[in-house]
């Protein structure tokens, strides 16, 4: 499946891609600065379900930024979209067929470290899987990786350095620390919250997790940052709305865009 849909991703678009970049709720406008931009519609490309998360446009986006090569997944696919994990990992083959050499992913998170605010940014250094899923189940894709990976530096040191380094040169506040990856669709409850702070998750979400873990399978280097767009359940007195969500993401996305158009000058 993968390979059909690259074959037909190549047959329809001329530049080459270096860098994958999949962007999160409220995020995806990055795409839209790209220059000399491609475009192919999920809905054109056989085996691509459709996004339908609000927030997300749902189309690949090929263009140059930051003087790279860049192909952006605008909109994403989630698991609680009711899409399966295999749907949810065939972009990032399609990608890494496509040839490219890192995956940088953004997400919308709930803060579950205290000390964070509303606004900030975390780059991933590691992550909780709570999903009860994991795409790779069922008859390994030999041609892509082990039946077994690795997941001790899934997500890659120098890449880390390399954003920390852009956040720097841009005097943007970056926290390092663990995302805890959730279904969804609803938002946790604040015991949940409580024991996955105990657990060492610093931000919550409801994505990013199945696909670096299909990345990591096919020895894909990912960049993976949260913006945490509300503290998580129980971390302040007040609900949460998915509305706000996609608010502050719209607010701080500039910030972001920035941060990684920077990084990808470090690559
Ligand atoms: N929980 C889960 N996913 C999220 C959150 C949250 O608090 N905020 C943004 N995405």
């Amino acid at each position: 499946m993968p390979k059909k849909a690259a074959e037909f991703i190549k047959s329809k678009i001329t530049q080459e891609a270096q860098i994958g970049l999949i962007l999160g709720s409220g995020l995806g406008s990055l795409a839209d600065k790209l220059e000399n931009a491609d475009f192919i519609a999920y809905e054109d490309i056989p085996g691509f379900p459709k996004s339908t998360a609000p927030g997300h446009k749902g189309r690949l986006v090929f263009g140059r930024l930051s003087g790279k090569n860049l192909v952006c997944m605008q909109g994403r696919f989630h698991f609680y979209e009711g899409y399966s994990m295999e749907e949810i990992a065939l972009p990032i083959r399609t990608l890494k067929l496509l040839g490219i050499e890192s995956l940088i992913i953004t997400n919308a998170a709930g803060g579950v470290n205290t000390s964070f605010e509303v606004g900030d940014l975390m780059v991933i250094k590691d992550h909780i899987n709570m999903t009860g899923a994991n795409p790779l189940i069922g008859p390994n894709a030999d041609d892509f990786g082990p039946r077994f990976p690795d997941m001790s530096k899934t997500y890659t040191p120098s890449l880390r350095q390399k954003a920390h380094k852009a956040a720097e040169a841009l005097g943007i506040k970056l926290h390092e620390g663990v995302y805890c990856g959730c279904t969804g669709p609803s938002y946790e409850t604040p015991a949940e919250i409580k024991a996955f702070r105990v657990l060492g998750a610093d931000t919550v979400g409801m994505s990013t997790v199945p696909e670096v873990i299909v990345a990591a399978h096919s020895s894909l280097p990912v960049l993976a940052m949260s913006l945490v767009t509300n503290m998580a359940a129980g971390v302040l007195d007040q609900p949460l709305s998915g509305e706000e969500v996609i608010e502050i993401g719209k607010k701080k996305s500039a910030q972001l865009q920035a941060l990684v158009a920077e990084i990808l000058y470090e690559l």
